[in-house]
């Protein structure tokens, strides 16, 4: 967890019920429409990772491209997306994940960075860690070398993170 991360975690909305009964969905919007809050939250991800020798960050589409973007920027490396399936023009791979109710993938641009680089992921939440975790065997089916996967909302209870890393890869949140 960051240092801002009781802070930021205050200005995240919980909705209950949404998308369905039984969801208790994390709003991020609140913590965006808040200058200081987004900019502690962009802060706290750079300050984890900028003697980290990171050659590019992998944002989740979509709302991994919202700190995604930021933090490459600062950090002074690229960014790669990883997109929803059918997105992405040129050449891709891609991986399929479980969600809760059915299937989902996401793909990879094959020349979107290269062999060997140091890759950041990073998403808004993990859940169930299977979008996560995709993107993270994306990136290694790629040649990449996953320095950590990270993220704003982690929620423990239900078993993404202790997933991730049990698959061999690092996670980072700023708050749970
Ligand atoms: C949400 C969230 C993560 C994922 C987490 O994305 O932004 O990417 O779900 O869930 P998981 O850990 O169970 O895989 P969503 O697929 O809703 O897409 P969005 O960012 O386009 O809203
Ligand atoms: N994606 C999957 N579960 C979510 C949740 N509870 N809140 C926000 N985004 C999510």
């Amino acid at each position: 967890m960051s240092i801002y991360g009781d802070y930021i975690k205050s200005v995240i909305r919980t909705v209950p019920d949404w998308p369905q009964s039984g969801v208790n969905f994390r709003d991020i919007t609140p913590l965006l429409q808040n200058r200081s809050a987004f900019r502690k939250l962009i802060d706290s991800f750079v300050h984890r990772y900028q003697e980290m020798g990171i050659d590019a960050v992998a944002a989740i589409d979509a709302r991994g491209f919202i700190v995604g973007a930021p933090l490459a920027y600062e950090l002074g490396c690229s960014f790669v997306p990883v997109r929803k399936k059918g997105k992405l023009p040129f050449r891709t791979i891609s991986e399929t994940y479980t969600l809760e109710y059915g299937e989902a993938e996401v793909e990879l641009h094959s020349d979107a960075f290269k062999r060997g680089d140091r890759i950041l992921i990073v998403d808004d939440l993990i859940a169930t860690g299977g979008t996560m975790l995709a993107a993270a065997k994306l990136i290694s089916r790629s040649g990449g070398q996953v320095v950590e996967t990270s993220t704003i909302v982690d929620l423990p209870d239900l078993g993404g993170s202790q997933r991730i890393r049990e698959a061999g890869y690092g996670v980072f949140a700023v708050c749970s």
